[in-house]
């Protein structure tokens, strides 16, 4: 089987999808279910159904295009990742998992290769937490991690909630229905840029993943007393902002002083009330996000995040609180899928380097239900999640030809 990637039509098609955004080039935004996002989503899917794909979507926006192999109702090998993006972020956050498993396919299809189970490219709606608060809503229904209940209540930013958004959306289904069947994938691979800077250190250009770090992350409201910030004195204050820097000071403490670089931490959102300079502020609303690739270390800094929330509390007499968003478990990468990349990765003489994902993917939801892998490609500077984040055309190529053969393997061949 000769496989020829069409490195200008992937690279074309990154280009285009960038250019769907609500922000000025070279930053790309997309927030899900945005007029933006909806239109984004329909150019996939034009995309898919011109390389002959059947689609559907379920009640959260997941996107299936399925190329049908010989057995249609056997397991389907899955590939895909998120077209959402967070404010002011790059081109490639999910887009090379998704254009680059579409061009798998069509890599497939054009050499003449028939699957004999299906193929079927997965865009995940809502992998990113801007909209909703928690990142990989649509992988965390499909696998059943999170209830179709809880999921319903989540809210915005304006206080809409995951129901009335998708529905104006024009995503009116059950949410129940959204959980796939046991033993609906056979395997599932994720291709994504790095988003750290391991790959291109070491300059190699194809990393295979084997496990995916434990993510958490607590909203937390300060509450303290307002005021002139002239009238009231220094000993009278109960100022919300000053105890939330300490707080994220804490944070950052927590996971300097687990002992481990793995252990990461980020407070990324901090909204001041009333937020003018004269004003004392009474209320700050703040995130804090956790990450370790060991699962009792980021438990450890949570209880430290925890402890420093009662003590800042009681030193500055403003009241907190704190609401667990998620607290999820890391993943192995399934032996069976890094066994087909590491294959085809020899097959070409490819170097790679097995490692860890500091970041989240919807991956690691799908792999509670299917065995699932990640090959990742280089990200210049390691950079991701900022304007500047950008994956060389030869490594997004390389990714998806090693992506291609490993889909081909794992479905078998039908002739
Ligand atoms: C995914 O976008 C992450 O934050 O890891
Ligand atoms: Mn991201
Ligand atoms: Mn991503």
């Amino acid at each position: 089987m000769k496989l020829e990637i069409d490195q200008q039509r992937l690279n074309s098609e990154i280009e285009t999808l960038a250019a769907i955004s609500d922000a000025e080039p070279p930053a790309v935004t997309r927030i899900v279910f945005t007029p933006t996002d909806l239109k984004a989503r329909a150019w996939v899917i034009s995309r898919c159904e011109e390389a002959g794909l059947a689609v559907r979507q379920d009640a959260i926006g997941n996107i299936f295009a399925r190329w049908n192999g010989a057995d249609p109702t056997a397991p389907a090998v899955g590939t895909g990742s998120h077209i959402d993006a967070i404010p002011n972020a790059g081109k490639y956050d999910g887009v090379v998992g998704v254009l680059g498993g579409l061009e798998a396919i069509r890599a497939l299809q054009q050499s003449g290769f028939r699957p004999k189970n299906s193929i079927e490219l997965l865009v995940f709606a809502t992998e990113e937490p801007t909209r909703f608060g928690i990142g990989c809503l649509g992988s965390r229904l499909l696998s059943g991690t999170l209830s179709a209940d809880a999921a319903a209540q989540l809210k915005d930013n304006n206080g809409e909630s995951v129901n009335e958004v998708r529905q104006k959306a024009g995503f009116r289904g059950s949410l129940q229905d959204v959980k796939l069947p046991s033993g609906y994938y056979k395997a599932f691979v994720e291709l994504h840029i790095e988003q750290g800077p391991l790959l291109e250190r070491s300059q190699t250009s194809l990393g295979i993943v084997k496990s995916i770090a434990a993510p958490a992350s607590l909203r937390i409201a300060v509450e303290g007393a307002g005021g002139h910030a002239g009238g009231v004195l220094m000993p009278d204050r109960k100022d919300a902002l000053c105890a939330a820097a300490e707080l994220i000071l804490a944070a950052e403490n927590a996971a300097r002083s687990s002992g481990a670089a793995d252990t990461v931490a980020t407070v990324g959102v901090c909204d001041v009330f009333p937020g003018a300079v004269n004003s004392i502020p009474s209320r700050v609303k703040m995130t804090v996000d956790l990450r370790d690739t060991d699962l009792a270390r980021r438990n450890g800094a949570m209880k430290a995040i925890e402890n420093a929330i009662v003590t800042i509390s009681k030193k500055r007499g403003v009241a907190i609180q704190q609401e667990l968003i998620n607290a999820d478990a890391p993943a192995d990468c399934a032996p069976e899928v890094r066994t087909a990349l590491a294959d085809s990765c020899r097959d070409h003489g490819f170097a790679f380097l097995e490692m860890v994902s500091r970041a989240y993917h919807d991956s690691l939801f799908i792999s509670r239900i299917a065995p699932t892998g990640m090959l990742f490609i280089p990200c210049r500077n390691g950079y991701s999640h900022r304007p500047d984040e950008y994956a060389a055309p030869h490594d997004i190529t390389r990714g998806a030809l090693v992506l291609a053969e490993a889909l081909a393997k794992l479905a078998g061949s039908a002739q």
